[in-house]
């Protein structure tokens, strides 16, 4: 695998190839991930429940993300590094821009991630005219948990459909890099995708995505309570950890996962 860039994933959406994302959190994943050939590693703020074992990410500091970043980023040499924006640590665009240059300059990122859609775009306009690489996390929102009701799929009114997907072009207009969609039914993602120029990667959002992102805890059959629909253990056929995240790169590249009984309508 070459180093990927920002161009590379551009022309795999252009191309119709997909591409992975796994969360990681410390060097060793990173380098399991990195070999099974993960185009991109995600320090995600779910480091909050599957690290820190809270019950939510709203804990996790600025701290925190710099310091898991920087444990991925200084062993990986090809895959693509994009790391999360915590909760709070976007309340202004001034405040994302010194926060964000933190996860790239001290953390090694590539690209962070913010949760949120037209409320931000000011923020994205804002980083992005600065030269920054952004992806935007839209559908569930999990920093806004409490909000939202729960872990709940979102965009299944057509009301809420139509505000995902304007979003979604909106902060393309704006300047961000990549959509992240979570937990939106498949008809809404593939949409979306289609509609868009810069890739989308899915989450509990179908097929129809460029690419695929999963908690890598899940990968593994490590989910804390009863797993989401659109969570596959991938070590249960596997002989170690790196080959479930091979299975889980050839699966998605194949277009065997995610399988209908991994999305929603
Ligand atoms: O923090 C995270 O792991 C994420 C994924 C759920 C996409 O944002």
């Amino acid at each position: 695998m070459n180093k990927i860039t920002m161009t590379t994933l551009k022309s795999m959406k252009q191309s119709g190839e997909k591409f992975t994302c796994l969360t990681a959190y410390d060097a060793s994943f990173a380098m399991a991930q990195e070999e099974a050939g993960v185009e991109v590693i995600l320090v995600g703020d779910s480091l909050g429940m599957v690290i820190k074992g809270q019950a939510s990410t709203l804990s996790v500091s600025m701290d925190d993300m710099v310091y898991h970043t920087k444990n991925v980023s200084r062993v990986c040499k090809k895959s693509f590094i994009m790391s999360d924006l915590p909760f709070a640590a976007d309340s202004n665009k001034e405040q994302t821009y010194m926060n964000a240059a933190r996860l790239i300059a001290e953390g090694g990122a590539h690209m962070v991630k913010i949760e949120g859609g037209a409320t931000m775009l000011e923020t994205i306009r804002f980083l992005s005219e600065r030269g920054l690489a952004v992806c935007s996390h839209l559908g569930l929102l999990p920093q806004s948990v409490y909000k939202m009701g729960g872990y709940r799929i979102q965009g299944r009114t057509e009301e809420e459909a139509e505000k995902i997907l304007n979003d979604a072009i909106a902060l393309e207009q704006a300047g961000v890099d990549i959509i992240l969609l979570e937990c939106v039914p498949v008809a809404l993602a593939t949409r979306i995708t289609k509609a868009l120029t810069i890739p989308v990667i899915g989450i509990g959002a179908g097929a129809g995505c460029d690419a695929q992102v999963l908690v890598s805890y899940d990968v593994l059959g490590l989910t804390q309570g009863t797993p989401a629909r659109f969570v596959k253990n991938f070590l249960h056929d596997s002989h170690s950890i790196k080959e479930a995240f091979k299975r889980f790169v050839e699966q998605v590249k194949n277009g065997q996962f995610p399988a209908p009984e991994h999305t929603f309508n």
